[in-house]
């Protein structure tokens, strides 16, 4: 016996509230990775879209009626029927469970939304260096690009079809007037069929995945350190590495480390010390010995060696260019370019050089995009 005339309870309330999960978290993903400093956010998200997506999938073997895969409706031949009915019958009935047009929507979500949540979490390993893949990033760098562009792609395709489901809904809403919109908060779809029926033990393990997602969204927020968003790289120890670069090059700025710039750029960097920046640098500042090994030492530590985002991204933007200053590198410009030109003549910025004021520890040679800020 159904409990509303007319109506079928297909969602319980768990179920509903991973719908939502699921829906905000993509939606919220998505819009925070066009800002780098919103990138703590983007993982979170990201990882708790990854949280609800498995549960969905593990849901479609072991979850109730409605839920499960084997009701789905595949064959090419259904498909074209509901789309016929559907225009030819303004006010077909429609079945409880999964009709072709959801069925094939699901598996789409999940199969798109699987390959987003794994190349974002091999991206996150191989281009920042950070997460349980971090080991990834000093073998595998130079597939950041390749890797970003397809989670990218997915992504797109993927937003695109949620916005063809928000319009099927609408449709399904207001044309057919089946009451689609209100199903997903009440859980009652105006349908035929029987009511779902929820067993204690996948309640259970429902609201446990839901308060994974919660406590995902928590940790990430109030700390900068979790396993999740770890980095591989440590602060470095310039003193041990070359004494005379950590005493001297420290004087009048703090110290830019050396995977910062290519090797050409240090060239011509040290060969131009009489003129550095408008400061005459001396025999009497720095000893031609010291001299000879700084450069050596930033020579062979160049981004060219080096796995640093910062590093490769630099020098595939910059092709034949070598500047000896960071505000000239087209990749720096483009991920500075929003930001308000007087931040950086403010008092505790003073100049776009001083990239020490926004990024934590830079001079430890720590470049990080969960811990960017602005000083105020
Ligand atoms: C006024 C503050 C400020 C200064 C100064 C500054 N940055 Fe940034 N930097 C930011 C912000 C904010 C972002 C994120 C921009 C965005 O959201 O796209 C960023 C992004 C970056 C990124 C990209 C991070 C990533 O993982 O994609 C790199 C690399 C970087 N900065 C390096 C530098 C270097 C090197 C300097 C010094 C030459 C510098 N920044 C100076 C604020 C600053
Ligand atoms: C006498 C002071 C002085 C000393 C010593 C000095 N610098 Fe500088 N350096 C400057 C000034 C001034 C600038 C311009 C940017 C600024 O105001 O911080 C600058 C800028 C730089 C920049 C460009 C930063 C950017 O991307 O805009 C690099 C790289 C740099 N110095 C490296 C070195 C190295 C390597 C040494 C040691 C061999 C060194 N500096 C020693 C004064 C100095």
């Amino acid at each position: 016996m159904n409990k509303r005339i007319h109506e079928v309870f297909v969602w319980p309330l768990c179920t509903r509230i991973i719908h939502w999960i699921m829906a905000t978290s993509f939606l919220l993903s998505f819009g925070t990775s066009f800002f780098h400093y919103l990138f703590r956010w983007h993982l979170a998200f990201g990882l708790i879209f990854g949280i609800v997506l498995l549960f969905r999938l593990i849901w479609g073997f072991v979850g109730p009626n409605y839920a499960t895969f084997k009701t789905f409706t595949l064959s090419p031949k259904e498909l074209q029927d509901y789309f016929v009915q559907k225009v030819q019958n303004r006010w077909r009935k429609i079945h409880a469970g999964h009709n072709a047009a959801s069925s094939w929507f699901t598996l789409i979500v999940l199969g798109l939304g699987s390959w987003i949540v794994l190349s974002g979490l091999l991206l996150q390993g191989i281009q920042e260096g950070s997460g349980i893949f971090k080991e990834l990033n000093e073998h595998y760098f130079q597939f950041s690009s390749s890797l970003l562009s397809l989670h990218e792609v997915l992504s797109y395709l993927l937003f695109i079809w949620a916005l063809i489901h928000i319009v099927g809904v609408l449709i399904e809403q207001f044309y057919h007037k089946t009451h689609m919109l209100f199903a997903m908060i009440t859980g009652y779809k105006k349908a035929e069929g029987s009511d779902a029926r929820v067993s204690m033990v996948r309640h259970l393990f429902a609201y446990a995945v839901i308060g994974l997602s919660m406590v995902t969204l928590y940790s990430v927020a109030c700390s900068n350190e979790t396993f999740l968003t770890q980095s591989r790289f440590e602060k470095r120890n310039f003193q041990a590495e070359n004494p005379a670069f950590f005493e001297k090059c420290s004087t009048c700025h703090k110290l830019y480390p050396p995977f910062m710039l290519p090797h050409d750029s240090w060239v011509r960097l040290m060969e131009g010390l009489d003129n550095h920046f408008g400061e005459q640098i001396r025999e009497n500042n720095i000893t031609k010995s010291e001299q000879m090994s700084i450069k050596a030492y930033l020579l062979s530590h160049s981004a060219e060696s080096s796995s640093h985002k910062v590093a490769f991204k630099t020098l595939e933007s910059l092709g034949e260019m070598r500047p000896i200053s960071m505000s000239k590198v087209p990749y720096w410009r483009e991920t500075h370019k929003s930001i308000d030109k007087n931040i950086y003549h403010s008092l505790h910025v003073k100049d776009a050089s001083n990239c020490f004021a926004c990024h934590p520890d830079f001079e430890y040679g720590i470049l990080d995009n969960t811990r960017i800020h602005i000083p105020k």
